[in-house]
């Protein structure tokens, strides 16, 4: 039992006469996933006590006590990367290290690429350019010329190529220009966008906002507003954006009142729904089918090798039936965050991809046709934002730049090309052709005999690791080097178009299967043997160490 659940039981036993409360407190303990990731208050709390320390040289190369020879293997091979990443990255390593000082978010997600303890050094020695000039097919170009592969899939927008994209905002351009940015009033193409998203999503009425954040907070503030209940459930380790009371653990430095986190895929998170009378709504971000209950992969949290993730759609398909079924019996508002895997999965998103329809959808990213968009369809009941009984309760939702005509005109020529012979046929086969990709991508790394093995949700991938280490996110270094851009959380994930060519993914598996061969070469991984478990433990005396 986790400490929430002990202390729970034991204040029932202490409640005496106020069995009903106690028990249901005890159900909403039980239904709380037993990691710090379900745990938000305590994970915020330990986050505040947690030591900032960073390792010098010796530790940097040889943190898992690691035998002289491979420390050294380990440093020649650092120092090869550290002067190819000089040489060939020089330009747009150089803007970087300029702009850094006043761009807060540069400063952020360089900070966070690897786990804090190594993340000096790395920063003092790998020169990492963050800059690009221009983008083809399913390559990326930096300022120093080099091409890559780019495997960030721009956070989930690219799901059809850049060059889809370019040609989408240029002829909204040309769509939108005769108006030009005039807010207030709406560009004919906003009508047309309706209509289309209605049958999309099979939901009766649409709202435009800026970003999947906002989309995500109109949702709930709609479903708080018909409900007349307070609180929101959401999943253990679930992203809905940066909004508060979608955010309860680190990162939040407020901790929301009203959300309760609840373990994914469970039978006592249904009894919780099943019995409570203060839930709005629950709201359920599909890519977690990838990896349940547990927070996005980043490299910066690979600690040790215990990165674990694997798609079972029949599993997924069934929790989420169960969950709409006691949504609709306790009046719960379930709402579907698309904003990820919204027209990835399938033309209709998560709702055709597992047949479960839910009261309101979020849209985004890609939706935008390569600008910045959030978009909500509801049931009309749902959508509306006043009561013609109580004209002045209403439920606010504005937005300066919300249906922006450039921005609509894009989000118009996108869903026009969604109808396209050319495009409805990249979603045919779609899992087929991406889990048989996975699954020769992990024989080649098996055949290699190489510790790393990938896992998909159809485009979306992650990289895992079949044995401890303390290393796995010098992956991501060697992988750049190879010419595969990843986005600032390294191996956690890897985002494809939907379109990728076969012949330039076959590359793709070349240069991953080569990255990893370079990284074992240079004895990242010839350590001696220890479990994840003692990992975890080494580290937590080792912070206990520096705070004491
Ligand atoms: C599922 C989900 N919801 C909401 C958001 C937030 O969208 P935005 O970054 O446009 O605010 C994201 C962003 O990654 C997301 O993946």
């Amino acid at each position: 039992m986790d400490p929430t659940t002990l202390f729970a039981a034991a204040a029932i036993a202490a409640a005496g006469g106020c069995v009903p409360l106690a028990h249901r407190r005890l159900q909403l303990s039980l239904a709380k996933h037993p990691s710090l990731a379900g745990h938000a208050k305590m994970a915020r709390r330990l986050s505040r006590l947690i030591p900032g320390y960073a390792y010098g040289e010796e530790q940097f190369f040889g943190a898992d006590g690691a035998a002289a020879e491979t420390q050294a293997r380990r440093r020649a091979g650092f120092r090869r990367l550290a002067e190819l990443y000089r040489e060939r990255y020089a330009r747009s390593a150089a803007l970087t290290a300029q702009a850094r000082e006043a761009l807060s978010d540069l400063q952020f997600t360089g900070a966070y690429r690897v786990p804090f303890q190594f993340s000096r050094y790395v920063r003092e020695h790998l020169a990492l350019g963050s800059f690009v000039r221009e983008s083809a097919g399913v390559t990326v170009t930096d300022l120093d010329g080099n091409v890559f592969y780019d495997l960030t899939g721009s956070y989930g927008v690219n799901v059809f190529g850049v060059d889809f994209y370019k040609a989408c905002i240029d002829e909204a351009a040309d769509l939108a220009r005769p108006l030009g940015p005039v807010l207030g009033h709406y560009h004919a193409c906003v009508a047309a966008n309706v209509e289309r998203l209605r049958a999309i999503s099979g939901l009766d009425e649409v709202s435009f906002h800026m970003s999947g954040t906002e989309a995500v907070m109109q949702a709930v503030r709609l479903a708080r507003y018909h409900t007349r209940r307070t609180h929101i459930v959401r999943f253990t380790g679930a992203y809905h954006g940066w909004w508060d009371d979608v955010q309860p653990g680190p990162g939040n430095p407020l901790a929301p009142r009203a959300t309760y986190s609840l373990k994914e895929m469970d039978e006592r998170t249904l009894r919780v729904l099943a019995t409570r009378r203060d839930i709005a709504c629950v709201l359920v971000n599909p890519v977690q089918a990838l990896h349940p209950n547990a927070n996005p992969p980043a490299d910066s949290a690979l600690v040790d090798g215990s990165r674990a993730a694997r798609f079972d759609r029949a599993a997924y398909t069934a929790w989420l039936r169960e969950l709409r079924r006691v949504c609709s019996e306790r009046g719960i508002v379930l709402i579907f965050d698309e904003v990820m895997v919204g027209f990835r999965l399938a033309r209709g998103g998560a709702q055709e991809y597992f047949g479960v329809a839910a009261d309101l959808v979020t849209y985004g990213k890609t939706l935008g046709g390569g600008l910045p968009v959030g978009v909500l369809c509801g049931r009309r009941e749902l959508m509306k934002r006043y009561r013609e009984d109580r004209p002045a309760d209403v439920c606010l939702a504005r937005g300066t730049f919300n249906s922006h005509p450039y921005v609509m005109a894009a989000m118009h020529v996108f869903l026009q090309r969604l109808e396209s012979p050319a495009l409805r046929a990249a979603y045919e086969g779609l899992d087929e052709r991406w889990d048989g990709r996975a699954a020769r991508l992990n024989a080649m790394l098996a055949e290699a005999d190489l510790p790393v093995r990938v896992a998909n949700f159809s485009s979306i991938w992650t990289i895992v690791y079949t044995v401890p280490s303390r290393y796995h996110w010098m992956l991501q270094f060697y992988l750049r080097a190879e010419g595969l851009l990843l986005s600032w959380v390294g191996s956690g994930r890897l985002i494809f178009t939907i379109n990728f060519p076969q012949h330039d993914f076959d590359e793709v598996c070349r240069r991953i299967v080569a990255a990893a061969q370079a990284m074992r070469a240079d004895g990242w991984w010839d350590a001696p043997a220890a479990s994840n478990k003692a990992i975890r433990r080494g580290l937590l005396l080792e912070m206990l160490r520096q705070r004491f």
